[in-house]
């Protein structure tokens, strides 16, 4: 087989991203790589859906601020879809923390800080499932 199954991963621009107008240039990058859009829309989350995404991490110091940071505008949700989509996706953003982030990745290039990071991607199939039912039940 030339071509591995394709699978689904969720990618948020989150609020920083859409405010600073990076909609188009994450959309550019990830249609670039070969990733194909499987939905789009742009909203801002409630609390409950904030906080049942961003659940792993309820313990930790920073998972107020992380709430009140990603429901405190519009976000862009997509699903994108290509081989190692998850993998793929995480390659193109880059590492969490923006100034570790390599140059040439999204964070890289447009980040200084690790709560406003741009973007979002699942982080394993698993959670990309989870993720993708959560903001698009109909797909799930
Ligand atoms: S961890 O602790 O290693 O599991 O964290 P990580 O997976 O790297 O990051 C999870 C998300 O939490 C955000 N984050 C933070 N926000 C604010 N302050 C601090 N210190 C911080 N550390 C991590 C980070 O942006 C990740 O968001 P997502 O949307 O998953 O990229």
């Amino acid at each position: 087989m030339s071509e591995a199954t394709p699978a689904r991963t969720l990618v948020l621009v989150k609020p920083d991203g859409v405010a600073r107008g990076l909609v188009g240039e994450v959309i550019s990058r990830l249609e670039a790589k070969g990733l194909r859009l499987v939905a789009a829309e742009l909203r801002t989350l409630t609390r409950d859906v904030a906080e049942e995404h961003y659940g792993e991490h309820r313990e930790k110091p920073f998972f107020g601020p992380l709430v009140e940071f990603i429901t405190g505008g519009p976000l862009l949700a997509l699903v994108v879809e290509g081989p190692r989509a998850v993998e793929a996706f995480r390659a193109l953003a880059g590492a969490t923390d923006p100034v570790k982030a390599a140059p040439g990745t999204i964070r890289g290039d447009f980040g200084l800080e690790v709560q406003n990071n741009i973007v979002h991607g699942s982080d394993s199939d698993e959670s990309a499932a989870r993720e993708i039912a959560l903001f698009f039940p109909k797909l799930g």
